[in-house]
């Protein structure tokens, strides 16, 4: 008999059931092994390799610059982390707007290259074609809608999306669109939180909200946003659980004391 435990791996089915059985989904986003790692056990159900990671790792002002090659090193840097979680991967700007092909080329790379569960790309009808064609190759896809910063040169700012009735419509039809065509979840970001509750109650697949509101079926957070490392940002939805911008610096500035003054290493701490 075996003494090692199975671990239960979430899967894009286990996603659906949790919507189904009404247990809302935790999703957070991750751009690395250790944090990751901590992530899986802590017991989230889907991690992220959100192409945010060119604002809170590279330091970009937009999504924009970060590459498919560098979305690749951080997911398989995350990938190698997790144990349980589902592992999703975006799909970086300029990487599957061009045409169905194009997109299907660099969804694979990302499949082969970094061990992921499935990847999420942005838009509605406009990618259509190309979403038909990843998810006719047998790998899951989450939409997004809303909010979509690749598209914050169009937008203008990071505002909230389809106050206006014209893009509420649009964006209804795009979920269904995105669902009839075989997506298995759909991300909401920052829309009125009654768009979010409609379009959660007429679709059967889960929708992840990030300022979309309460009756979204699971919701997501930037690692970073949630753990206070970015101290800056701080929009209406946001909750901010840990302020480890401030606990960091107090513990380096420490570190850096005990080692000026000759208490860093101590006797115990050498060999
Ligand atoms: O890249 C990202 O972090 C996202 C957020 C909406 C979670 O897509």
């Amino acid at each position: 008999m075996s003494t090692h435990k199975e671990i239960k791996k979430i899967t894009t089915n286990t996603i659906q059931k949790m919507k189904d059985q009404g247990e809302k989904v935790a999703m957070i986003t991750a751009y690395d092994f250790s944090f990751a790692g901590i992530f899986d056990k802590a017991g989230v159900d889907i991690i992220l390799v959100g192409d945010s990671a060119s604002n809170v790792m590279a330091g970009h002002e937009t999504t924009l610059p970060i590459t498919l090659d560098q979305m690749i090193y951080h997911a398989s840097s995350v990938v190698r982390g997790v144990s349980r979680s589902l592992v999703l991967v975006d799909l970086p700007f300029g990487s599957y707007q061009g045409n169905s092909k194009e997109a299907l080329f660099s969804t694979v790379r990302i499949m082969k290259e970094t061990g992921a569960h499935g990847i999420k790309l942005e838009g509605g009808e406009e990618i259509l074609e190309s979403v038909k064609r990843i998810l006719s190759s047998g790998i899951p896809v989450m939409g997004h809608l809303g909010l979509t910063p690749q598209s914050i040169y169009k937008f203008g700012t990071y505002s909230v999306r389809a106050k206006e009735e014209a893009e509420a419509v649009k964006l209804k039809r795009d979920a269904l669109l995105l669902q009839q065509a075989g997506c298995f979840a759909l991300l909401l970001e920052k829309i009125p939180a009654q768009l979010a509750k409609e379009v959660s109650e007429s679709l059967s697949i889960p929708t992840i909200g990030i300022g979309a509101g309460k009756y979204c079926d699971g919701q997501v957070l930037v690692m970073h946003d949630l753990l206070g490392i970015n101290t800056e940002f701080k929009p209406r939805f946001l909750r901010q659980y840990l302020n480890l911008h401030e606990q960091i610096t107090e513990a380096v500035k420490r570190y850096a004391s005990d080692v000026k003054t000759m208490q860093f290493p101590n006797d115990t701490e050498q060999y």
